[in-house]
């Protein structure tokens, strides 16, 4: 965590934060767009600088909004959707539906349709009914989809439960000895209307390990083999998810991303060297390692509640609306008082929200320089899942969104307002008549 405490205030992509806070109120979601360039490019020579036939699609689901499409656009990047309402507004801000792909368990009808109808790079299946309406969609629609198949190779990830997914005992995917994996793969050979390009793997999100990819490749691998072997089947192209864990606090150890990918690559390629086969597109997924760390939360200190011997508790305007993780996961974040930055951080507290659950805690016993009423505090590392999960809980409206970049400061989402929230909201003329 950079501490840079000769500013009085916290300063972000050149913005003071304090003046943000006023300018814009509380609580506010900040998003650096040097941030973001500096991790693509990080990402882009650990990757699809250094190996030919690579491929990288942000997961939208870790922040998604127009201005956020255009930027992925721009960096030349794919897009990984995983609903209808991703699609809808990736396609809204003029994304090339040929880089999209859609992902997710348990895809609807309706956004199967419209992820054949409007052309999306490729459909991973996830589930053994998908295919079925891919191929009545595609045949409605008079296409061939290109498609993977998401397996779920049996590894078990070092990461809190919730955000492993490539275990067997899982929702996502195919264990690799299903039968419905290969009842899947011969229907998506067969058919005309799929041109099955290979599979696609995610194994769990916030990981520090390289092994747990390592020990994935090894399954697909054997399965590669077999379906080579039986059915000659040659993989164009595998995709091996995202996942690569980020600074949240100093407690984390994030690795390089050519910490993950130069094994990952070496071992790809000597095993396609040895079989004799192409090596096929090598695709990556990553969201929160591209966006996490661009993202920061200002909320502005209201009670302050001393329980002697005990607590003290720091409230703030917002809490697990906006940011869920902590009482999702048990995430921890960084956070400072961005209005006395120069100052210790000395006091022990613990910052809660304004949420009516008692586990609406942001950051349990950290340490903040002395805090009063009217200070502003800056969560650090909130740009993935923060916004992308925010809900209305407690009818509270979604913080609005600001883009910084070196020093300037400009609008990407507005803040909800109290008739938005309750737009939707009817009250049946039964109610009346009773
Ligand atoms: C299929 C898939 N791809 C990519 C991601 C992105 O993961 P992360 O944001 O940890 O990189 C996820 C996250 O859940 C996912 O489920």
């Amino acid at each position: 965590m950079e501490m840079n405490r000769q500013d009085q205030r916290l300063f972000f992509d050149g913005c003071d934060t304090v003046e943000l806070a006023k300018k814009y109120g509380t609580p506010l979601y900040l998003v650096s767009l040097s941030s973001i360039y500096e991790k693509v490019k990080q990402l882009k020579s650990a990757f699809t600088d250094r190996y030919e036939n690579t491929r990288i699609a942000y997961a939208a689901k870790a922040f998604l909004t127009k201005g956020m499409v255009r930027i992925i656009d721009e960096l030349d990047l794919c897009l990984d959707v995983v609903s209808g309402g991703e699609l809808d507004c990736a396609l809204r801000a003029g994304f090339p539906p040929e880089r999209i792909e859609f992902n997710g368990n348990n895809k609807l009808p309706w956004e199967i349709d419209l992820a054949v109808k409007s052309g999306v790079g490729r459909l991973i299946i996830d589930g053994f009914n998908e295919l079925d309406g891919i191929i009545e969609s595609a045949k409605k629609h008079h296409r061939t989809v290109p498609v993977l198949i998401r397996l779920t190779p049996g590894v078990s990830a070092d990461s809190h439960d919730y955000i492993v997914t490539g275990k067997k005992d899982s929702k996502f995917g195919f264990p690799v000895d299903s039968p419905a994996l290969y009842r899947t793969i011969e229907q998506a050979i067969e058919s005309e209307y799929t041109d099955f390009l290979g599979f696609h793997f995610h194994i769990g999100s916030q990981l520090e390990s390289n092994e747990v990819y390592l020990d994935s490749l090894d399954i697909v691998f054997e399965l590669l083999k077999k379906l080579r072997k039986e059915r000659g089947f040659v993989s164009k192209e595998l995709n091996i998810g995202g996942g690569f864990g980020i600074r949240y606090t100093e407690e984390d150890d994030p690795k390089p991303f050519d910490y993950f990918f130069t094994p990952v690559m070496e071992k790809i390629d000597a095993f396609f060297k040895e079989e004799g086969m192409p090596r096929p597109e090598i695709v990556t997924e990553p969201g929160r390692s591209l966006i996490g760390e661009a993202g920061r939360t200002l909320y502005t200190v209201g009670s302050i509640k001393e329980i002697a011997g005990l607590r003290r508790y720091v409230m703030i305007d917002g809490g697990m609306n906006d940011n869920i993780r902590p009482a999702l996961y048990q995430a921890k974040y960084h956070v400072v008082n961005a209005s006395k930055y120069d100052q210790e951080p000395t006091e022990l507290s613990t910052v809660s929200g304004k949420i009516c659950e008692s586990g609406d805690i942001l950051a349990k016993d950290v340490l903040l320089a002395p805090t009063e009423p009217g200070d502003i505090l800056a969560f650090y590392s909130t740009g993935a899942y923060g916004y992308s999960m925010a809900s209305n809980y407690n009818k509270i409206p979604v913080p609005a969104v600001v883009l910084l970049y070196k020093g300037k400061d400009e609008l990407m989402v507005k803040r909800q307002t109290l008739e938005e929230l309750h737009r939707n909201d009817l009250i049946p003329e039964m109610i009346s008549r009773l």
